[in-house]
């Protein structure tokens, strides 16, 4: 799959999305990046993603879904808080969507200021908004596909940014139940345990079945697969099963909402509808 490398004099200058090729979020269609941020709440939405966000509201009520994917970037910040405070310096996000606060690279450089944060989404147009909103010679942005691994793995991420030597924190946070396929996902995690340094770390949030009523899950994965995409959702088991050579870090799979709540945070944590959250060190002992 093809990167853009991102040239110097496109980094940090004061230009609007509007006049970037690739800027432009397609009318036609609903994204995965677009009807997340719809439940977000992001301007970053065509109406087709609204209609997702919609439908899903309707499921499962509004401010539940709000929760379900603000409880998910706060999970991910009390991770990355954690791991940035016990000294780690090299991040790569794979599937951001579209900026939204609490930026990820943020709470990371508020622990560790010259860490070097990168993010790749297979959605130019998200690829795009990164490089114009959160341009710093310390997080780069690049197109790449996550059911391509090496590509990433061997291309400007590693190339010229991070070091594969060196241990590095893979965020896979609401992105593996895109991959319907088990075996390819479950390569994911072993080429990234081949290629990255001991003492590497993975978060990964997932979309689960687990203690969701039977019919509003049929209904939902509907409005998912008719919309955007169809999702391949997995058990607490099937997670596990994935993680089985690494080592999970306690509380081992939790609800977002209580991986680790005691973390500092101005979030309030609040049960309901979640995705399950892990943190596992990819080279068990
Ligand atoms: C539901 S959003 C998750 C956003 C963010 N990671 C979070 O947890 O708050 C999923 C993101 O993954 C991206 N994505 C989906 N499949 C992908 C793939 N195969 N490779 C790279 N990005 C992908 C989408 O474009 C979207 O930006």
């Amino acid at each position: 799959m093809p990167f853009e490398e991102l040239d110097d004099e496109d980094r940090g200058q004061p230009v609007s999305p509007e006049e970037i090729p690739g800027t432009r979020l397609d009318p036609h269609r609903a994204s995965a990046a677009g009807a997340y941020g719809a439940v977000w709440g992001s301007r970053d939405t065509n109406r087709h993603d609204r209609h997702v966000a919609a439908a899903l509201a309707e499921i499962f009520g509004e401010s539940e879904m709000r929760d379900v994917v603000q409880q998910n970037r706060a999970m991910q910040g009390r991770a990355l808080a954690t791991l940035a405070g016990e000294g780690h310096d090299q991040f790569l996000d794979i599937g951001p969507a579209h900026p939204a606060e609490p930026f990820l690279h943020e709470i990371v450089c508020r622990h560790r200021p010259n860490a070097l944060f990168g993010y790749v989404d297979h959605e130019k147009v998200v690829v795009a908004h990164a490089r114009v909103f959160l341009a710093s010679p310390r997080v780069r942005a690049w197109e790449g596909d996550l059911r391509d691994i090496d590509t990433i793995l061997n291309g400007p991420p590693f190339k010229s940014f991070l070091r594969a030597n060196q241990p590095v924190v893979v965020v896979l946070g609401a992105i593996l139940h895109f991959i319907l396929d088990d075996q390819m996902v479950a390569d994911i995690i072993a080429k990234l345990r081949q290629r990255l340094a001991v003492g590497s770390v993975v978060i990964i949030t997932h979309a689960t079945p687990d203690d969701i009523p039977e019919d509003k899950l049929a209904r939902a994965l509907e409005v998912y697969e008719r919309n955007v995409v169809r999702l391949r959702l997995r058990t607490r088991r099937e997670l596990a099963d994935l993680l089985s050579e690494c080592a999970m870090w306690g509380p081992g799979i939790a609800p977002t909402y209580a991986w680790r709540a005691e973390i500092e945070e101005t979030m309030p944590l609040l049960d309901g509808p979640h995705l399950l959250s892990v943190v596992a060190d990819l080279h068990a002992e």
